[in-house]
């Protein structure tokens, strides 16, 4: 019953990105209103035991080799050390990442480290904590940091921070951010912002692009191309003052790496999406609850990559974001 996620472009997907909850401690003003969204019902959620059979169906039948946990906020899920045990225990060992905010991390990175964590992405946007506080809508900058900090004692490396710059807002910011991160050993990526947010206000003309982020770090340093191969990695990563250290650009939206993609997602709620934009979901919770057999998962897995696109189609004629948010989705 083992065969790849393989789509009609040639793409094979070994990179599982499994959302644990859509909700979140933060209320980032490009994602999601101050007052929140629509939680999903519990019992729509899968639980621990059954992301421990899918990871299973996944790493042993599909032949995915790395997962990430993703959220909204993935430390909200307090079971979150026996997933990352489940995906530690399984043959093949995948590689096991985590995407967070960073709040929570100092109690819980020691027995995510434990359970098998091998590294973790913080979302961080400026380091000022005015301007923090004006993008979260939460004065919590200095959770983040000490997370930071926690996740750098517990040996998790290399450590990256994910920042979106937002124009007027923290574009600014973003040579201070370059350098926070340059003192402390972290790999900084901007991120060029997508159209996933809740309201619906994404607009090509406002979004930082990669080429407007260069220069914003131009005024400071000097980036050169750093020169290998970037394979299936969304980030270009450029040399800073001569290297060694690098600062990574994810172009999503205007050099997008469709192309080499390699993803495939799970929601909190058991859907399979091949694509941050796929235009359907598959669903899996229905098929794990009626009893399915393990391969019989496995065909349903593959028979959704099967349709995934040739890529996002932002800018398209006929584009529509996604019905979800990227909290629901998951980043
Ligand atoms: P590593 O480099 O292995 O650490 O992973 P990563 O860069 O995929 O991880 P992370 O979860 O930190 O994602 C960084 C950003 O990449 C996200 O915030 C998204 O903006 C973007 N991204 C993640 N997945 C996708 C995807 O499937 N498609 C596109 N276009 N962008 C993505
Ligand atoms: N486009 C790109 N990145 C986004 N993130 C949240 N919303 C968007 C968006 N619309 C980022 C967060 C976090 C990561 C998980 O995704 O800032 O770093
Ligand atoms: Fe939370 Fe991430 Fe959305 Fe900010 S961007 S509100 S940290 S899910």
């Amino acid at each position: 019953a083992s065969g790849p996620l393989l789509d009609t472009y040639g793409r094979v997907a070994t990179d599982l990105r499994i959302s644990l909850t859509d909700r979140c401690n933060l209320r980032c003003t490009y994602c999601m209103p101050a007052e929140g969204l629509d939680w999903m019902p519990t019992e729509q959620l899968l639980t621990a035991d059954e992301i421990a059979r899918l990871m299973r169906v996944a790493v042993v039948d599909l032949g995915v080799e790395e997962i990430r946990f993703t959220g909204g906020e993935p430390l909200l899920r307090k079971d979150l050390p026996q997933i990352v045990a489940a995906a530690a225990a399984l043959d093949p060992r995948p590689d096991i990442s985590l995407t967070t905010n960073g709040l929570g991390l100092t109690r819980r990175v020691g027995q995510l480290r434990a359970a098998g964590l091998d590294r973790v992405n913080v979302s961080l946007d400026t380091i000022d904590r005015v301007e923090f506080q004006s993008i979260t809508r939460r004065d919590r900058i200095d959770d983040v940091f000490a997370g930071l900090r926690a996740a750098h004692d517990a040996g998790l490396a290399p450590i990256k921070v994910n920042a979106v710059l937002r124009p007027g807002c923290n574009d600014d910011d973003a040579p201070d951010l370059l350098q926070f991160c340059l003192d402390h050993h972290f790999e900084l990526r901007i991120i060029e912002q997508m159209p996933l947010d809740a309201g619906h206000d994404w607009r090509r003309s406002d979004m930082i692009t990669a080429e407007r982020a260069r220069e914003l770090l131009s005024r400071r340093f000097t980036l050169t191309p750093e020169p290998t191969p970037r394979g299936s990695a969304p980030a270009q990563r450029w040399l800073v003052d001569g290297g060694p250290a690098t600062v990574g650009i994810i172009a999503s939206v205007t050099e997008p790496f469709c192309a080499a993609c390699d993803r495939t997602r799970l929601t909190a709620d058991g859907q399979i999406r091949n694509c941050l934009f796929a235009r359907e979901e598959t669903d899996l919770r229905s098929l794990l609850r009626s009893g399915a057999s393990d391969a019989a998962i496995a065909r349903r897995w593959r028979a959704a990559m099967w349709s995934k696109r040739a890529g996002h189609g932002i800018g398209d004629p006929d584009f529509t974001q996604p019905g979800r948010p990227m909290s629901a989705i998951g980043g």
